[in-house]
């Protein structure tokens, strides 16, 4: 018997397959496994085609103006009119040989995500996620934060017209992004705990049904949908050419999870042959992941830490989507390191130096490939696409403290203001001083 091919979407879980109606809000199966979008690939396979997406690009359709619903057909059915987009996905793809030599790769290309409306990738998510608690009439949106999220998630809710309220860990999140939170209106409610513990109570609070509230943390798998783009809109720029890795840093691991999903998907597709491998960075005080895999993903290998780090956006101790990360590993043949906080703040340096600039997290990536190269873990010839995920400006704490002068701490590239009287005779002192200042390596 000839069975019609499956057109629309299906909400199942990725432990035992249970299958789930996508109108109810739902986060995980009654296993306790996390729930995964599955996109009707064998449908789309006749409607989709690096075409489509590469005249979408010349286009001034709203929609095609997205670097997410550029790729819609593989995002859900979702009509034009519901969907909630800024428009967002339009960062920069970088190269500059300087920050190339210093990893020692052979290519290297820098996707820039901190160039989305509210400064992170994390805009990718929320459009899809946004879009999707519109559909399902929820009034109430709420996520755990490490603030880059709670910041997107107030500026799409406030975009929606819909109430939102952002759980964060108090003194731990940067005065930029609760600044951005507080002024797109949401409720920004402190909690005297860690950002896991942050996220414990908000999956207590969307899973009691009376509070009636949705959760758009990356546990939502609407959200990955949306941030499988980042992969597909580089491919892309790349004009579908494939590097040999995909680098990125790992905090809750929702981005790990989805760059998995993209890539088996554009593969089933015949967007791409073949599949690079991903490296995910993690800091080396919030590197349960990292752990895991260094002892092979064992039973027993993967155990919960308390989460201390200069990048406090991936100061995340027991990351929800790890089943969902391990997987893509595994199956990508991909590689989990961990790197110091004082690895990411001289890589930062480097990148923001270079004049392209981002936020602690995102330099995870430089330095986890500037270690694999040293240590011979990637070949030096290797071609390698690198997300950064947050923007300069969410940290500024960050980076007054690395270029205050510290006679204790070796900080290179450091560049603290300097202060003078208003006189020709101090500037003169200063401008005998200038070849100092010249462009280049912060080395
Ligand atoms: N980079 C930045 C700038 C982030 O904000 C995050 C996560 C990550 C990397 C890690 O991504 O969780 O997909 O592994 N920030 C979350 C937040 C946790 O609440 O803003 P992941």
């Amino acid at each position: 018997m000839v069975t019609a091919e499956r057109t629309t979407v299906r909400l199942v879980c990725a432990e035992c397959g249970t299958e789930y109606p996508t109108g109810v809000p739902r986060y995980r199966c009654t296993c306790g496994g996390l729930l995964t979008v599955e996109q009707p690939l064998a449908a789309l396979r006749e409607t989709v085609s690096r075409e489509l997406f590469d005249v979408r690009l010349a286009s001034r359709a709203r929609l095609d103006q997205s670097g997410v619903w550029r790729f819609r057909e593989l995002l859900g059915d979702y009509s034009p009119g519901e969907i909630v987009s800024k428009p967002e996905g339009r960062g920069n793809l970088y190269e500059d040989a300087r920050l190339t030599d210093w990893a020692g790769v052979g290519q290297l290309w820098l996707k820039h995500e901190g160039e989305n409306p509210t400064g992170s990738f994390k805009d990718r998510g929320m459009t899809v996620g946004m879009t999707h608690a519109r559909r399902l009439g929820a009034r109430t949106v709420a996520c755990a934060s490490s603030g880059n999220t709670s910041a997107s998630l107030a500026s799409y809710a406030a975009t929606a017209g819909l109430a939102a309220l952002t759980f964060v860990p108090e003194g731990k999140v940067s005065t930029a992004k609760v600044a951005q939170t507080i002024a797109y209106g949401a409720r920004v409610i402190q909690i005297r705990g860690d950002f896991d513990a942050a996220m414990r109570l908000v999956q207590e609070v969307a899973e009691t049904p009376e509070y009636g509230v949705y959760l758009l943390n990356s546990i939502n798998p609407f959200r990955l949908e949306g941030q499988k783009t980042i992969v597909l809109d580089a491919l892309q720029a790349l004009g579908w050419r494939v590097p040999d890795a995909i680098v990125l840093p790992g905090g809750n691991l929702g981005n790990t999870a989805a760059f998995g999903k993209a890539l088996e998907e554009a593969l089933a597709l015949g967007l791409i042959d073949r599949i690079p491998q991903i490296i995910t960075v993690q800091a080396s005080g919030a590197a349960p992941f990292a752990r895991a895999f260094a002892r092979g993903f064992a039973p027993g290998s993967y155990r919960p830490v308390e989460a201390k780090t200069v990048a406090t956006a991936i100061a995340i101790g027991d990351p929800v989507s790890y089943p969902r990360a391990r997987r893509v590993i595994q199956t990508t043949e991909g590689i989990v390191l961990a790197v110091s906080d004082e690895a990411i703040l001289a890589a930062k340096a480097q990148i923001d130096r270079a004049g392209i600039g981002c936020e602690p997290a995102s330099a995870a990536t430089l330095a986890g490939l500037r270690a694999l190269i040293t240590d011979g873990l990637l070949p030096a010839k290797a071609s390698v696409l690198a997300i950064l995920t947050g923007n300069l400006m969410k940290d500024a704490e960050a980076i007054a403290a690395y270029h205050q002068p510290d006679p204790r701490s070796e900080r290179p590239g450091a560049n603290p203001p300097i202060t003078i009287d208003p006189t020709l005779d101090e500037v003169k002192i200063l401008l005998d001083e200038a070849g100092r200042w010249g462009a280049g390596s912060t080395e």
